[in-house]
């Protein structure tokens, strides 16, 4: 298939990915945010847990919770499960098209783990895999019996994996597989667990048998994990195009705190829902994770242009194309990003330049001076590390570049 015709496959898949998952996750929201805020009054129904006056769209609506399940069967029950699993379908499709198609440019790392594509490939699926098989093992296990202390094993399962992660695969695609291993979770477990079980009680109701709460209480724990987990998903989905945080020194454990940050906000969220209280301690704790991973970020520094990041040149293009570094700095760019950044790339596959942002000409070399800035020196994004290598001195030399922005 011709290199356009790939890239609107990738456009379209994407697309339809972010829709799924805005259904699912906004439906998740939305059911969990009514469940905690049900209030209980005098004469509900018989088996009503509690109900919610809510008004949208030019109407008013008025729910009722059955505990377990109300004495009859509706004739028409409309179940929430589509939503989950289009989503993973599609963010399987994703991963096939960029990561595994595009393994030389996205998913391979020779300076980590010097595999194949095929390998990396296998790697994938399989840690995806087998990261679903030993969260439900665990969670069938004794420990599932403690919410806290299932909740404090599978932080530091995540965490390692997290680590394996950030070991074999290029920061990108690390990051693209902590997100990934948690929705294939969260998928996996409205799949095999909360809807199977479901299924059961309603086919117990059917034939008059009392549903067991056991499988209700399993469910319910599964709902808890997706629900802390949405965040923190989508914070790995979106940080693709932030090379600071998947692509520098600690960007291993800036994956890990991205647990607590994300459930911390959604902490908040869940409290205010059921008790209408608006909790400050978890933005601020949150507030002061998230400074740790930026600090995290920049340590260690990347050489002179970490220096006085006080006097900013007028121009900076100007003072960039007088710097004495320029011609190097404009070779080294040529030399390790025009193959691919150019109006025709060499490189085989790219229809363009990648992102549109061409670097094969001074002009385009001065006019992404930012850019490069964030991709090469400050952080190891580009060039993809399967490709072309770049050398630590290479990279002292564009930042020195860099930094002559300020002397003018
Ligand atoms: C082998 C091909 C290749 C080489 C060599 C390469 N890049 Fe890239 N670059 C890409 C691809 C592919 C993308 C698009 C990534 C995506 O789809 O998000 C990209 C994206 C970018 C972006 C845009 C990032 C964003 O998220 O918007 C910048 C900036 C960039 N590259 C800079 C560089 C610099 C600087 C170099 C050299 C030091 C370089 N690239 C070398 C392939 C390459």
């Amino acid at each position: 298939m011709g290199p356009v015709l790939w890239e609107w496959l990738s456009l379209l898949v994407r697309w339809l990915h972010v829709v799924t998952g805005i259904a699912w996750i906004g439906s998740s929201f939305y059911f969990i945010a009514l469940d905690l805020g049900l209030r209980r009054r005098e004469g509900m129904p018989e088996g009503v847990k509690g109900e919610a006056w809510q008004v949208h769209g030019g109407g008013f609506y008025h729910m009722q919770k059955y505990a377990v399940a109300p004495r009859f069967m509706p004739d028409e029950l409309t179940w929430f499960k589509w939503e989950a699993y289009s989503t993973f379908l599609t963010g399987l499709a994703l991963l096939v098209i960029v990561y595994y198609v595009g393994a030389e440019l996205f998913l391979l790392d020779p300076a980590k783990a010097d595999i194949s594509a095929e390998w990396a490939v296998t790697a994938s699926l399989l840690s995806l895999a087998a990261g679903w098989l030993v969260y439900d093992l665990l969670c069938r296990s004794p420990l599932g019996r403690s919410d806290t202390l299932l909740l404090l094993v599978l932080f530091v399962f995540l965490a390692l994996a997290f680590f394996g992660y950030t070991e074999i695969f290029s920061g990108r695609a690390a990051f693209l597989h902590a997100g990934a291993l948690i929705a294939t979770i969260m998928s996996a477990n409205v799949f095999f667990t909360i809807i199977p079980n479901q299924r059961v009680a309603v086919a117990d109701l059917k034939a008059g048998r009392q549903p067991d709460p056991e499988l209700g209480r399993q469910a319910g724990q599964r709902s808890l994990h997706n629900n802390y987990l949405t965040l923190p998903v989508l914070f790995f989905m979106v940080s693709n195009h932030y090379p600071l945080a998947f692509a520098t020194e600690w960007s291993w454990l800036i994956a890990i705190l991205i647990l607590p940050v994300g459930a911390l906000i959604r902490h908040f969220f869940n409290v205010m829902h059921a008790s209408g209280r608006m909790l400050w301690w978890p933005w601020a704790a949150a507030a002061a994770l998230t400074l740790v991973i930026v600090i995290l970020s920049r340590y260690p520094g990347t050489g002179p242009a970490e220096a006085a990041e006080t006097s900013f040149a007028s121009d900076p293009q100007r003072a960039l194309s007088a710097s004495r570094y320029f011609d190097e700095a404009q070779a080294i760019v040529m030399g390790h990003c025009s193959m691919c950044h150019a109006q025709k790339p060499l490189y085989e596959g790219l229809a363009g330049p990648p992102k549109g942002v061409r670097l094969d000409t001074a002009e385009g070399v001065l006019r992404n001076w930012r850019q490069i800035d964030m991709q090469a020196v400050r952080s190891r994004a580009m060039p993809p590390p399967a490709v072309a290598v770049i050398s630590p001195e290479e990279r002292q030399l564009l930042a020195a570049w860099l930094d002559s922005r300020k002397a003018w």
